[in-house]
């Protein structure tokens, strides 16, 4: 991270109108929270921080940064964690979004006992880090309740000493966190809305649908991120496209609307027509998008018409001219390079999570039996690449299965 240097408050409100133009292209929930974050570090050089989101009453873990210990995976795979607070008193974050106030520690370890909350030790005792300044920054809507809650810990001054957050810093992250809300609001209603879609389409069990998507969505996000930097795409254009595949393969089967309960419900094997008719949710999903307004359109798209393509051009539906058709019959194969990035990873994390789920036609498969079938479908169903990158980061599409799983109860940790 590079902290920002201003030398007054003007450059530096000046900073905090450009970072709200590049949070304004950002549309999933994931990528503003993230951004938020690590701008509020960079205006306050602090070390570390967490962002939380206010969900069923509680703060739920959405990000966690330090500088000082986690390396650029260590980071990914806490965004994935699965832990929440509680709202009260007893903790500094839980204190400031129970009261909608900011709370400013200068040393961790030096809180007056006569105060509510105290600062939990835990994780300085199980890394070795020291927390010393910590800020806690409630998030207000624009209705005025706290929709998620920022702690930003250890701040430096410009030469590396530990200075607590200053009155400014205070002022500054007030001032980004008042602006910031409506991006955490309009990425709200747009996941809102993505799920909407998913449950119109019915695609199973209601208690099912949402889980899945997510899992998809995170999956390809990823597999793309870890593929992306491979290749030395910028971190700009990287972050701008990961952004926009979380939510585009979340979409990728909403064509399912068109397909009747009868085969999308069916327990057993799909006959040969009704595969067919199966077949044909690419093209249906493709149609939602065919009149793209925005990049996102694009590449949903992109993702509903191709996500079953296969890389040796086995797929279907093969090479589309007109969505509006309702045959497949006599289009051209799609194979390899031809078929967009995006669908070639939407595909990958579609069957990974078909394969390690159940379906009202299977069983959920054990991992090996999962990973087997991947491996043997590397370069005829799946782009060679595309799984590599698919393997080098198994560990945090495990940390994905967790917190999107069905297990209903989240871990908890108390403090
Ligand atoms: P889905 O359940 O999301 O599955 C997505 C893809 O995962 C499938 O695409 C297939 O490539 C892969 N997959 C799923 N199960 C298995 C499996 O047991 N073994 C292997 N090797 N691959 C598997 P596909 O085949 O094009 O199917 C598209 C959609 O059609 C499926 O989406 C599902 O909704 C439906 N479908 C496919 N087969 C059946 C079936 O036998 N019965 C029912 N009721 N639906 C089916
Ligand atoms: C969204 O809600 O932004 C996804 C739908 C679309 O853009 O077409
Ligand atoms: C892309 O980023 O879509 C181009 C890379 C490729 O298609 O292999
Ligand atoms: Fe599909
Ligand atoms: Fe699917």
């Amino acid at each position: 991270m590079s902290p920002v240097v201003y030398n007054d408050t003007l450059e530096a409100v000046n900073h905090i109108l450009s970072v709200l133009d590049v949070l304004r292209q950002f549309k999933s929930l994931d990528t503003v929270l993230d951004r938020i974050l690590l701008e509020a570090r960079r205006l306050t050089c602090a070390d570390a921080g967490t962002i939380f989101m206010v969900e069923g009453g509680r703060l739920v873990f959405a990000h966690v940064h330090n500088d000082t210990l986690f390396s650029d995976e260590d980071v990914i795979k806490h965004g994935y964690l699965k832990a929440s607070l509680p709202i009260d008193d007893t903790s500094i974050s839980g204190y400031a979004a129970n009261h909608g106030v900011v709370v400013s520690v200068d040393d961790a370890y030096a809180i007056a006992p006569s105060f509510p909350y105290q600062f939990n030790t835990r994780f300085d005792e199980r890394t070795g880090y020291r927390t010393r300044s910590i800020l806690a920054l409630p998030i207000k809507s624009s209705t005025g309740s706290v929709i998620a809650l920022m702690q930003i810990i250890n701040s430096q001054s410009p030469d590396g000493q530990h200075v607590p957050f200053s009155a400014e810093d205070q002022t500054l992250l007030n001032l980004l966190a008042g602006h910031a809300a409506s991006f955490i609001e309009n990425a709200i209603v747009t996941r809102e809305l993505v799920l909407r879609m998913n449950k119109m389409a019915e695609l199973r069990d209601p208690s099912e649908t949402g889980m899945h998507v997510q899992r998809v969505g995170a999956f390809a996000a990823e597999i793309y991120h870890r593929y992306a930097k491979l290749r030395g795409v910028a971190d700009d254009e990287m972050k701008r496209r990961k952004d926009l595949l979380q939510i585009a393969a979340m979409l990728h089967d909403v064509g399912k609307v068109g397909v009747s309960d009868l085969i999308l419900k069916k327990p057993g094997k799909l006959t040969f027509e009704e595969f067919e008719t199966m077949k044909l949710h690419t093209l249906f999903g493709a149609r939602l998008f065919a009149h793209p307004v925005s990049e996102l359109d694009a590449m949903a798209y992109e993702v509903a018409l191709y996500h079953h393509a296969k890389f040796d051009g086995s797929g279907y539906p093969g090479l589309v001219q007109n969505v509006m058709e309702d045959s497949l019959v006599g289009l051209v194969p799609l194979a390899g390079h031809d078929i967009p990035l995006s669908a070639r990873i939407v595909s990958l994390a579609d069957v990974y999570d078909a394969l390690a789920s159940r379906r009202v036609y299977k069983p959920a498969f054990p991992e090996d039996m999962t990973l087997a079938i991947i491996r043997d479908g590397t370069g005829k169903h799946f782009d060679p690449d595309v799984v590599s990158a698919f393997f080098d980061i198994h560990d945090i599409i495990l940390a994905i299965r967790d917190k999107f799983g069905n297990i209903a109860s989240n871990q908890l940790l108390n403090t």
